[in-house]
């Protein structure tokens, strides 16, 4: 498991997929400050040298059934280490982690294609760590409910702290993750998801328009079902909820 760190790079994801041949699996590329940091749909993330975490994953796992479970699997991760901080997150299906029902955390996951088939994927995720104040109210002005740990705790966190534990839980549960898929993190996922059986809006994809709907349960392989307008069951293998 090689640690690769830059002080400042366009983007993490951006850097392991560009160099994806000649990285090690496993290997975790950190950067202090993103100038070009990428979140889902094209949106943009905030990625300002605050002491938070921009970390992408090169993985090349050889079994790739489960490879989509992988998200969801860091996001598990992440709640967990915030849990250490006695700080109660959530997931947002399918891998957002929040706090008071804002943002904390955001994971982009990209796969690496070589002639059509794919090769493995890089594990992108960034949180807020150690957030101005003042920076958090200019994403929530473009309409994004965000928060940062150290907001909520009222300190600084120690990055380096975070990053580490971060890392060891990440690798600790990885092999059985690619061997089992959402099996394995199903109860952990679970029993951190709040939204069950509430009204929220499905957006599939950024622009799209939003459709209430409720959402009814997380199926043995990660996959959302909701209930549509009409009542009738839906499952939604990607997308986003909006609470
Ligand atoms: C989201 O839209 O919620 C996903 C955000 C992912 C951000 C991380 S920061 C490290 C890595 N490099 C990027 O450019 N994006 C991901």
């Amino acid at each position: 498991m090689k640690l690769l760190r830059f002080e400042t790079i366009d983007s993490s994801n951006t850097y392991a997929l560009k160099n994806f041949d000649e990285l090690e699996d496993l290997t975790a590329v950190v950067a202090d400050e993103q100038t070009a940091g990428r979140g889902r749909f094209d949106r943009t993330w905030v990625s300002d040298n605050c002491q938070n975490i921009y970390l992408s994953f090169v993985l090349k796992p050889e079994k790739k059934e489960y490879i989509a479970n992988l998200t969801q699997y860091l996001s598990v991760v992440t709640a967990k280490i915030i849990e250490t901080y006695n700080v109660k997150p959530q997931i947002k299906w399918p891998n957002d982690v929040l706090v008071n029902n804002k943002k904390i955390c955001g994971i982009l996951c990209e796969s690496s294609l070589k002639n059509n088939k794919i090769q493995g994927v890089v594990l992108g995720i960034g949180i807020n760590l150690n957030m101005p104040k003042n920076t958090i109210e200019e994403i929530e002005k473009m309409g994004r409910p965000a928060t940062s740990l150290n907001l909520k705790l009222g300190k600084k966190v120690d990055k380096e702290e975070f990053l580490e534990k971060l890392l060891k839980e990440f690798y600790q549960n990885y092999d059985k993750t690619v061997e089992h898929g959402f099996e394995f993190i199903k109860e952990d996922y679970k029993s951190r998801i709040e939204f069950l059986n509430k009204t929220v809006y499905l957006q599939l994809r950024d622009g799209a328009p939003k459709e209430a709907v409720v959402a009814k349960d997380i199926d043995n392989n990660g996959n959302l079902i909701v209930l549509d307008s009409q009542g009738v069951a839906k499952t939604v293998l990607s997308g986003d909820i909006i609470l």
